[in-house]
């Protein structure tokens, strides 16, 4: 019988280090408490340092000896991704887990530091430059690993390479789906590109189905009260939907390379399980079509 994965039985993680991005709320907020729970070096890499501030010592209510440090860091602004990189390489000697979380939804049109369509900024591409700086530091860290957090609205994206950052005219809910699909592909290419140089660091994509979070925050006040009301019924908790994710990262039967949710109907709620990704993920021309114009984009070149 198929046994569905548990935090509970995981080993403990003393002596791992790990960032989690948009740590100070929602499911980044339940999986650096999990993570730190388990004995890692948590540091919640977060955009506002009162709000971190004050998760970190929420998480100390829970765990009075775990390690939790506060880093700023805008993924909206490459410079600042690239101030943290910077400073988190030069303060540490090792990093076993990069949980690329930090994530905005439907939000109104609005353009990152370098211009770039916000969603994608924020939720995807500030990732990609966040990845690639702290990848020399991965790759000497054994038993490494990469998560992206992509979501089931990626099922309905495409990467518009004719209209990127919605010059022409903005949708948010597809501009959030091509957010949340270039999350995928970034996961799946990546650990490809990892195999093929020869590293022993994994990559792997989570979901968390449908979780109850901050993340509507930008939705109607029509649209989030109808979420409210339905919320027991269609939402998982927090903490179930931060699991696909800590499965990802601390699962000993994870290779590298898997796309993993809920294993419920729909993959709405339930365990965390390997399941399918979406067909415009395993497109190979577009993946790598996209992994180039994400370099160019932000001026890093992953050397593979
Ligand atoms: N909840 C779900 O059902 C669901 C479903 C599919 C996918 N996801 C994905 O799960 C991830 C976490 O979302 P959530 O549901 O936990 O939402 P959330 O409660 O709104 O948390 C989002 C986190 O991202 C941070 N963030 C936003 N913009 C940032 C920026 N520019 N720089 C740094 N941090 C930033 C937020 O910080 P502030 O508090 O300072 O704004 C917050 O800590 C996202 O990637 C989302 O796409 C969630």
């Amino acid at each position: 019988m198929h046994r569905a994965w548990s935090l509970e039985t995981t080993g403990n993680q003393h002596g791992r280090v790990a960032i989690v991005t948009g740590a100070n709320t929602g499911l980044g907020y339940e999986t650096a408490l999990a993570l730190a729970g388990k004995g890692a070096r948590v540091t919640l890499a977060c955009r506002d340092h009162d709000k971190a501030e004050t998760a970190r010592r929420r998480m100390l209510l829970s765990h009075p000896s775990a390690q939790i440090d506060v880093r700023l860091i805008d993924t909206g602004d490459l410079d600042s991704v690239r101030r943290f990189a910077d400073a988190f390489t030069r303060d540490h000697a090792r990093l076993d887990l990069l949980i690329n979380n930090a994530g905005i939804m439907i939000t109104p049109y609005f353009q990152t530091a370098q211009g770039f369509e916000g969603q994608l900024g924020v939720n995807y591409l500030g990732h990609f430059l966040l990845t690639g700086l702290l990848l020399p530091l991965m790759t000497r860290t054994p038993g490494a690993r990469v998560l992206s957090l992509y979501s089931l609205a990626a099922g309905w994206g495409r990467i518009r390479f004719d209209d990127l950052h919605f010059a022409r005219k903005y949708d948010p809910t597809q501009a959030y789906a091509q957010s949340k699909l270039a999350c995928l592909m970034f996961g799946l290419e990546l650990d490809k590109r990892l195999r093929a140089a020869g590293h022993e660091a994994k990559s792997v994509a989570a979901h968390p189905g449908f979780s109850r979070s901050d993340l509507s925050r930008h939705l109607s006040v029509p649209i989030r009260a109808a979420l409210w009301a339905v919320g027991p019924w269609l939402l998982q908790s927090g903490a179930d939907g931060a699991l696909p994710t800590l499965y990802g990262a601390l699962g000993e039967d994870i290779r590298g390379g898997e796309a993993i949710g809920p294993d419920g109907r729909k993959q709405r709620k339930g365990a965390p399980a390997v399941v399918e990704p979406f067909a415009e993920a395993l497109d190979q021309a577009k993946r790598e079509r996209l992994w180039a114009v994400s370099e160019e984009s932000c001026g890093i070149g992953y050397g593979f």
